[in-house]
């Protein structure tokens, strides 16, 4: 959508700082013992006392209420009462939700207590991609530079792009125009950022893959290659400055 009044900003702040409260407080939730669904219904509990509903669920009928994706899952992983999490297991919460008819999006890896399985590298490259990423978006930015940056980075730090995943314009539904914020330079996309238009900026970074493919239950990501992938999301609007980060409060950057 495209930010007209001071309304439609609240509206988007509002979605925005439910949606990042509730992923910064599963990421502080989450045990080793814990199995993805209590997690999941942590998550609903936090969504609902902001009076905000699962985008998933509401527009996909997703059969959860936000996205848990653990170890070589890269992302829409179902919660389920059988995936227990570990210590040292890269986890992957996506939380988007509606309020009040505006919808946000915002999405992190992390690693859970210690990092025996060495994840924390590809998490922090991915984090650092996102924050250079936002950083560079204003109005009149050419989309596939922003996907150009974001590759040129992963590779320098000896990591890979997923090319089927992308950002998207967010607002009044959760997945708008404009769609497919690759992570790479698609040179034939000559598709500029709006000032005042809202977008969810993701970074899909991986070890091994640069696709991901659907596993059997219909919803589960997973590279075509294997290895693991590091995502960090967040909802912005875009002005002729830094952007506005609707999402700041999941502390990603902190
Ligand atoms: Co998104
Ligand atoms: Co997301």
């Amino acid at each position: 959508m495209s930010i007209t009044t001071q309304a439609e900003l609240s509206g988007m702040q509002e979605a925005g700082k439910a949606v990042a409260h509730t992923l910064r407080a599963m990421i502080n939730y989450a045990q080793p013992g814990m199995s993805t669904l209590e997690l999941d219904e942590f998550g609903a509990k936090c969504l609902a006392g902001f009076g905000a509903r699962s985008a998933p669920y509401l527009t996909y009928k997703f059969p959860g209420w936000t996205c848990i994706s653990v170890g070589k899952e890269f992302c829409h992983g179902i919660p389920s009462g059988k995936r227990i999490l570990q210590e040292g297991d890269l986890i992957n919460i996506d939380v988007s939700a509606e309020l009040n008819g505006f919808w946000a999006d915002n999405g992190a890896s992390f690693i859970l207590g210690e990092d025996i399985h060495r994840h924390q590298q590809l998490v922090n490259a991915s984090k650092e991609i996102l924050r250079k990423a936002i950083s560079e978006i204003k109005g009149g930015v050419k989309i596939a530079d922003i996907g150009h940056l974001m590759e040129t980075a992963a590779k320098k730090s000896g990591y890979r792009v997923i090319k089927n995943l992308g950002g998207h314009g967010i607002g009044r539904s959760l997945h708008e125009q404009p769609e497919e914020l690759l992570n790479y330079k698609n040179r034939f996309d000559n598709r500029r950022f709006r000032k005042d238009s809202v977008v969810a900026i993701e970074t899909f970074i991986a070890t091994d893959s640069s696709l991901a493919v659907e596993l059997r239950d219909g919803w589960t990501m997973v590279g075509n290659r294997g290895g693991y992938m590091a995502q960090h999301e967040h909802t912005i609007v875009i002005t002729d400055g830094a952007p506005i980060i609707l999402t700041a409060d999941n502390e990603i950057f902190n």
